[in-house]
């Protein structure tokens, strides 16, 4: 937390993205501590300067700071987010915002829990009545972005642009969000807390492998899963619409 501080020390604030230099900084912490303890286990992540090819059968796979923008700019709605996958199984996963003191953990055989209590997905069945967040990235935006912003505005009964994906999953499994939807998420987004959601009673899926550890994500309570595919799946497999 002394590295609040920091938050304006970035190596680049571009007009689509911020590099933040504690990105870098807390890979390498939890890179460190990781490989002093399991050196044999393979590492993917955001600012990772591990193997590009993971060949261990233990991998972690870590986002140092997701909603790297907001936390640039000060807001709290930040985490860091830490999974490990066992043959490609993931079975840990969690999720942390440091500054609101909230902590999301599952395992593949245990519950859901928020700062230690158990979590359930909400139970709306009504996707028109239904909250979505979502993201957009600022490339290709009248090609892509508006186009999938558009839609789930047009499904739901209100999208919403929280800025850090895992945490917007977040909300899934713990029922102040209906679904999470975005068409260009990377593996270290949401691979623990797509666990959590599991483990909350949500469902998730990968509706589009894209190279690059790059996908379109969903993730809901379940009783809206079926009709945002319905929605989605079509403007997925639409060319222009695709990464
Ligand atoms: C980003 C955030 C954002 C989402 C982007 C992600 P980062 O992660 O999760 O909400 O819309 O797709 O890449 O860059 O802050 O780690």
């Amino acid at each position: 937390m002394n590295n609040l501080e920091r938050r304006g020390d970035c190596n680049s604030n571009l007009r689509n993205d911020v590099k933040h230099k504690l990105d870098i900084e807390a890979q390498q912490v939890a890179e460190s501590v990781i490989m002093n303890v399991f050196p044999e286990h393979d590492i993917l992540g955001e600012e990772s300067c591990g193997k590009p090819t993971a060949t261990a059968d233990w991998l972690w796979i870590i986002d140092p700071i997701d909603g790297t923008i907001n936390f640039f700019h000060g807001l709290p709605w930040w985490c860091c987010s830490v999974a490990a996958r066992y043959k490609g199984t993931t079975v840990a996963g969690s999720v942390f915002l440091p500054e609101l003191n909230m902590l999301f953990e599952a395992v593949c055989d245990g519950e859901a829990l928020f700062n230690g209590r158990p979590i359930k997905v909400s139970s709306t069945s009504d996707l028109s009545l239904a909250m979505i967040a979502t993201g957009a990235d600022k490339w290709d935006l009248d090609k892509r972005s508006f186009r999938f912003m558009k839609k789930v505005s047009e499904m739901a009964q209100r999208p919403r642009i929280l800025g850090a994906a895992a945490v917007d999953m977040c909300m899934v499994a713990c029922g102040r969000m209906d679904g999470y939807f975005e068409s260009g998420i990377y593996t270290w987004d949401m691979a623990a807390a797509a666990l959590i959601v599991e483990r909350a009673g949500g469902e998730t899926e990968t509706l589009c492998q894209y190279p690059k550890h790059r996908m379109a994500f969903l993730a809901t309570n379940g009783h809206i899963h079926a009709a945002c595919r319905k929605h989605l799946l079509p403007m997925l497999s639409d060319r222009s619409c695709q990464l």
